[in-house]
């Protein structure tokens, strides 16, 4: 157990001000969820918004809704990303389909992707996973040549931008996760945007359906953000992670999860939402900058970026846990990210296939945190430890 300073992996600050926000939300009316909406409108430049308890509430919500345009059933995911993304789809009552991924990009591997969309995909879910661009360009055409819906998760990518588009806003719809530990947070959220007509119409009847959030429910959510603003502080931070029971940075595969929209608390939590955004962006552009530095990291794209966490690939799976093991007695907020590839959930496995780009992230990924209690002191200890262990750029 370490009694000292340590790193979050990833964080996402509140501050006292946003809490007062957040108690006062839960007085609030549904108005000032409309006026929150409008907000995010106008920043991401679309024509509909609608905001709900999480990311899976949103990608579930999405998938209902394309349901009723078209009979298709699959839904094609890259291989390695979150799991609440093919839990999501499962709750949704359609069936994964999944496509290997370039260890380099996190990408899908293009060319298989393009033998993986078929007559039942409905829909193909890039995953701008650590605020890093997939290519869309492509996708929009080959989604496009085979009247497929191209559903962005950028669960992580808030804020970032690729061209001067808002990630999130280029496919037919996108969403955000406000869940802990994104690019902005309110404890929990999710928040669904785009510019279809037809789609928001049926969006907005299957958001008038769920269920308001519990006025306990969203006090309790409260507490517990409020516990986590004070927890994710590296002066304290050692003792939320000291505690196995907490499970914090565990992934699970969990289909049984709420659906609600976003609750009056939550909305009062995301008052200042533009200013923290801000601040998460050009905070991590920072950090970046300097790692790459550092690190050498040339194949980072020349344009400053804010990565939600920076992945790099250590040499083998033994190399990269000797660097976990050794990062986590120095408490800096080095870690892996999902422990498997999708292909190892039992209900979304495929025995046939196999996904190596996928497994090879899986073995040999480290991310280094860049959120904004890292400091220089802390990234100097994270580049001495971290350097050693790369694959050295061809
Ligand atoms: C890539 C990705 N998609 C979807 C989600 C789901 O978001 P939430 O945790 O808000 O349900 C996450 C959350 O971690 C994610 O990282």
């Amino acid at each position: 157990m370490r009694f000292h300073r340590t790193l979050s992996p990833a964080a996402a600050p509140l501050t006292g001000k946003d809490l007062t926000n957040g108690l006062r939300g839960l007085l609030r009316s549904e108005r000032a969820r409309l006026e929150l909406e409008e907000d995010l409108k106008s920043y991401f430049g679309v024509k509909y918004v609608f905001c709900v308890n999480s990311g899976k509430t949103a990608l579930t919500l999405i998938l209902l809704a394309l349901q009723e345009l078209s009979p298709k059933k699959e839904v094609v995911l890259p291989a390695y990303t979150c799991f609440s993304v093919p839990s999501a789809v499962l709750r949704a009552g359609l069936r994964p389909r999944l496509c290997d991924v370039d260890e380099r990009t996190f990408d899908f591997k293009f060319e298989e992707l393009q033998r993986v969309v078929g007559p039942e995909t409905l829909c193909v879910v890039p995953c701008h996973l650590f605020g890093i661009p997939a290519n869309l360009d492509r996708l929009q055409v080959l989604c496009k040549a085979n009247s497929v819906m191209l559903v962005e998760d950028a669960a992580q990518a808030m804020g970032v931008t690729q061209d001067d588009r808002k990630l999130g806003t280029i496919g037919d719809v996108g969403f955000y996760s406000l869940g802990r530990g994104k690019m902005i947070t309110c404890g929990e959220g999710g928040v669904i945007v785009t510019n279809s007509d037809e789609l928001a119409q049926i969006l907005d009847r299957h958001h008038a359906a769920l269920p308001k959030s519990p006025f306990i429910e969203g006090g309790i959510d409260l507490l517990k953000t409020c516990l986590m603003l004070l927890m994710i502080r590296p002066s304290l931070f050692w003792i939320p992670a000291s505690i196995p029971l907490l499970k914090l940075g565990q992934t699970f595969f969990d289909k049984t999860f709420p659906m609600t929209r976003l609750s009056g608390a939550n909305v009062g939590l995301m008052r200042c939402w533009r200013e923290r955004l801000t601040q998460s962006l050009q905070g991590r552009m920072a950090n970046v900058k300097e790692y790459k530095q550092v690190l050498c990291l040339t194949e980072l794209s020349e344009k400053p970026r804010a990565y939600l966490r920076l992945p790099v690939l250590a040499v083998s799976r033994s190399d990269r846990d000797a660097l976990l093991d050794r990062a986590r007695r120095a408490g800096v907020g080095l870690s892996f990210m999902y422990p498997t590839t999708l292909n190892e959930i039992n209900e979304v496995r495929d025995e046939k296939k196999q996904y190596p780009g996928a497994q090879s992230i899986v073995d040999r990924l480290v991310t280094l945190p860049t959120h904004q209690y890292v400091s220089p002191q802390d990234r100097q200890v994270i580049c001495a430890l971290v350097q050693p262990h790369l694959v050295p750029s061809s």
